[in-house]
């Protein structure tokens, strides 16, 4: 067969028809008009044009406070004696950075030596003055429980800045909410109710029933944890729980036309 030098040169092209027909034409442009409305909405609705990063946590910190009257509450009458504790006693360890352990429940033994023992100087595990907690002991607080806890207040500051954007904000001048394990909301905070509490805190405060209430957990309720001894029902309040708070960090839309009056 003899080689076609036209066949090399030769293209494929696509040809396009132009319809003239009314119905079609106008399903079509409005389809097009959708679709450009569409778009437009999605960038502006959502502010595409705007430069966004999640935010990156900083410092969080928990302190406690105890209530201004600290009442008797009826657990004090059960199996248990109460012990009324400052907040300082009953935080712990006191900086609070990221997590905080509140004390529900306590006992306080103290390990004196035994007469003529220094337990620091034990040269072989069978002398006697080897350190062992059935030795000797003295109660300084028996089993207890920690009045009002409930009541007690919670202070958590935190902050938040970006990356690529320097700016940085606290959570003391942030709206926001507290909201419980199933999605409803337990306080709304604003400057205003900031400043009504207290116009001078630094953060977020609130007792520690409001969080218990948000997390759905009853101290009086009975413990499931693997250690609590559930013949005997023992509590949340004995046993104690475990509360994780999670902050969710969400910007306003920006306002582009503002009124003012
Ligand atoms: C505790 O019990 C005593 C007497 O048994 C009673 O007078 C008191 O009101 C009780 N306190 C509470 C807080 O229930
Ligand atoms: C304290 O000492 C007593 C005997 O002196 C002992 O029965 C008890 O178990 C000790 N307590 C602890 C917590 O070790
Ligand atoms: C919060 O409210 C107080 C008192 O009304 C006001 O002085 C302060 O400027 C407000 N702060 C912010 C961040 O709006
Ligand atoms: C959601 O949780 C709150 C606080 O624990 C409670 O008061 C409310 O009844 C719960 N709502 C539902 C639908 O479970
Ligand atoms: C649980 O409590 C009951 C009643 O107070 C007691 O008899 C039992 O020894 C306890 N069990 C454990 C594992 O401590």
């Amino acid at each position: 067969m003899a080689f076609d030098w036209e066949d090399i040169f030769s293209f494929e092209t696509l040809k396009i028809i132009r319809v003239i027909d009314l119905r079609l034409g106008i399903l079509y442009r409005c389809l097009q008009l959708l679709i450009a409305i569409y778009i437009l909405y999605e960038i502006i609705r959502n502010q595409r044009y705007l430069k966004m990063e999640p935010p990156v946590p900083a410092a969080i910190r928990i302190s406690l406070k105890a209530p201004n009257s600290i009442t008797t509450p009826y657990y004090c009458n059960g199996t248990m004696p109460c012990a009324f504790w400052d907040a300082s006693d009953i935080q712990y360890p006191s900086d609070g950075t990221n997590f905080a352990f509140f004390t529900t429940r306590a006992s306080i033994l103290h390990y004196p030596n035994q007469p003529g023992c220094n337990t620091l100087r034990v040269s072989s595990p069978a002398d006697h003055c080897f350190f062992k907690p059935t030795n000797n002991n003295v109660t300084i607080l028996p089993n207890s429980y920690i009045a009002d806890i409930e009541d007690y207040t919670v202070m958590i500051e935190h902050s938040i800045r970006g990356e690529a954007t320097s700016i940085a904000i606290r959570n003391g001048v942030m709206d926001g909410e507290l909201v419980s394990y199933n999605g409803t909301t337990i306080r709304k905070i604003t400057n205003a109710t900031r400043m009504a509490s207290n116009p001078y805190a630094a953060g977020d405060i609130f007792t520690v029933q409001e969080i218990l209430t948000a997390a759905g957990a009853n101290l009086d309720a009975p413990s499931t944890a693997n250690s609590a001894n559930k013949t005997a029902g023992e509590t949340y309040r004995s046993s104690g729980i475990v509360i994780a708070i999670i902050i969710e960090y969400k910007n306003v839309a920006l306002k582009i036309f503002t009124s003012s009056n």
